[in-house]
């Protein structure tokens, strides 16, 4: 079958998260599996800058909207491992420094920027090629279900195509006011508490939810998280009334890009036979982060994230003293939110020698801190499927999470008389439960023998996209043929 992604990142174009991993490696997989697949992405400045060469446009579009046009190009982004990437050109809304705001807030036209990509790729399509099933990814993408099944619900060529819509993350939403409805040529209908309207206000990513034909999230537990208000950010009783197509699928990772049996980051190259040459990549990580050498006995605890409230660095920033009163080095790899920048940069401040932040975001430097870290901490308040903490079981770097969403199903508690499981999680959200489950992994941590037998438990385990895959395939499968 022909699947259309339509995505705002994938790598290795354009990327601020897990997202992008995602839609960078699910489609190759499907390939494998005999599809045909396309990705469309906004042809963000990031895109252009790494393709110096001009691309041409090979279809033009026109996308209105209420009061003007937008001249679109598609533009051909080749084809990789058998899938086929297009680019949507429209340099006044994606030729900019990022791609959905500055560091003090959103971009405020957000929704034309969207609302426009949305269209433009089902326009596109109609050129290129109309799918069996469109796949779509969170907010930004929201709009292309609600087009597909109003303003394109009689197209000959569209309306028997199926729409599948993840949602990698609940909390990130976005609210426009209601005359963006008429800005966006949607009918007033839509602007309605079952469809788009949400406590007045135009809100993308409802959209999306109410006008897919199936909806997933990206863990087991995270798919009935949202359903509650905890975790639902307000669309708890959305994502309920979908609940009958709301499927929770676990993603899986590229082994091709993070094994450190052939990482070509890392120092050295090492296997669940053959752990010694981990500490070269432990040495090398501390070199690179500026940190003296340090005796084997004491752990390197690791961090790489985006900075954000979801992290969950308020309970880490909490625990810091008493963490850092122990015997260990702490290695943190990250970028965003001032604030917590500022939390970590005072945490190196007043523990000097102990705490090392590179605040910046590098690829090369994250496989490092995989394969360095002896201690992955994820403490997140909130996780829908997490990517991280499962590099860090292929790198023997072993994760201590907080039990929510997929860091809840990929890590397995150790149990020492068993020496079963793959690391360490904790249940309350708080500083003293952080710290206890610290602990814990610190007795193992001085075992040695438990310790290698901890970490090639999560060296074995196998997350690759070849379950998921097939778990996406039936879905489709089920879309398209409920549309037939
Ligand atoms: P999220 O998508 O919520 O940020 P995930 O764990 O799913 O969380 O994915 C994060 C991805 O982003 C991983 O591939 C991780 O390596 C990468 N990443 C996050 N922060 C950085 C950083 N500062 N430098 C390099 N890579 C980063
Ligand atoms: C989101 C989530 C993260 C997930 C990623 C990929 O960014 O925060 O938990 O792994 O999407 O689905």
């Amino acid at each position: 079958m022909h699947i259309v992604f339509a995505a705002p990142e994938c790598v290795p174009f354009a990327k601020t998260g897990g997202l992008a991993d995602v839609v960078g490696a699910l489609p190759q997989q499907l390939v494998r599996m005999g599809h045909q697949v396309t990705v469309y992405l906004p042809y963000y400045r990031q895109i252009a800058v790494k393709t110096p060469e001009k691309i041409y446009a090979i279809r033009s579009l026109t996308i209105p909207f209420q009061y003007y046009n937008h001249f679109v190009g598609v533009l051909d982004g080749g084809e990789r491992d058998g899938v086929r990437y297009y680019f949507v050109e429209c340099p006044e809304l994606f030729d900019r420094e990022f791609l959905y705001g500055s560091p003090s807030g959103d971009y405020l036209d957000n929704w034309e920027r969207f609302g426009l990509f949305a269209r433009a790729v089902l326009e596109a399509s109609k050129l290129l090629g109309v799918p069996d099933v469109f796949h779509v990814h969170d907010w930004q993408t929201g709009m292309l279900p609600v087009y597909l099944r109003t303003t394109y619900a009689t197209d000959p060529m569209l309306f028997r195509a199926g729409v599948v819509m993840t949602v990698h993350n609940a909390g990130y939403q976005t609210y426009f006011p209601p005359q963006t409805t008429e800005k966006l040529l949607l009918p007033w209908d839509t602007f309605h508490m079952d469809r788009l309207e949400h406590y007045d206000t135009l809100n993308f990513l409802k959209g999306g939810i109410v006008y897919s034909d199936a909806i997933t999230t990206v863990s087991k537990r995270y798919a009935q998280e949202i359903q509650t208000p905890e975790f639902g950010f307000s669309l708890e009783g959305v994502f309920e009334r979908r609940a009958a197509d709301l499927h929770g699928i676990l993603n899986g990772v590229d082994y091709s890009d993070w094994d450190p049996s052939h990482d070509g980051y890392i120092a050295a190259h090492y296997t669940p036979e053959k752990l010694e040459a981990k500490q070269l990549c432990r040495k090398d990580l501390l070199h690179a982060f500026g940190a003296p050498s340090l005796a084997e006995n004491i752990p390197v605890l690791s961090i790489v994230s985006r900075f954000a409230t979801q992290k969950g660095f308020d309970i880490l920033a909490d625990a810091a003293d008493r963490l850092l009163a122990k015997d260990v080095v702490l290695i943190v790899l990250g970028t965003g939110e001032p604030y917590y920048e500022n939390i970590f940069r005072e945490m190196q401040n007043h523990h000097p020698g102990k705490v090392f932040v590179k605040v910046a975001y590098d690829n090369a430097l994250a496989h490092k801190v995989e394969a360095g870290g002896d201690l992955f901490l994820m403490p997140s308040r909130y996780e829908p499927c997490g990517l991280n903490q499962i590099y860090s079981l292929r790198y023997g770097n072993v994760p201590v999470v907080h039990a929510t969403g997929g860091l809840d199903d990929t890590i397995q508690p150790w149990n020492g008389a068993e020496k079963s499981g793959t690391g360490f999680k904790f249940h309350d959200y708080s500083a003293d439960a952080l710290l206890g489950s610290i602990d814990e992994a610190l007795a193992v941590f001085a075992d040695k023998a438990a310790w290698q037998t901890l970490m090639r438990n999560g060296m074995a385990q196998d997350y690759s996209w070849t379950k998921p895959a097939q778990e996406y395939e039936a879905l489709y499968n089920e879309v398209a043929r409920r549309r037939s």
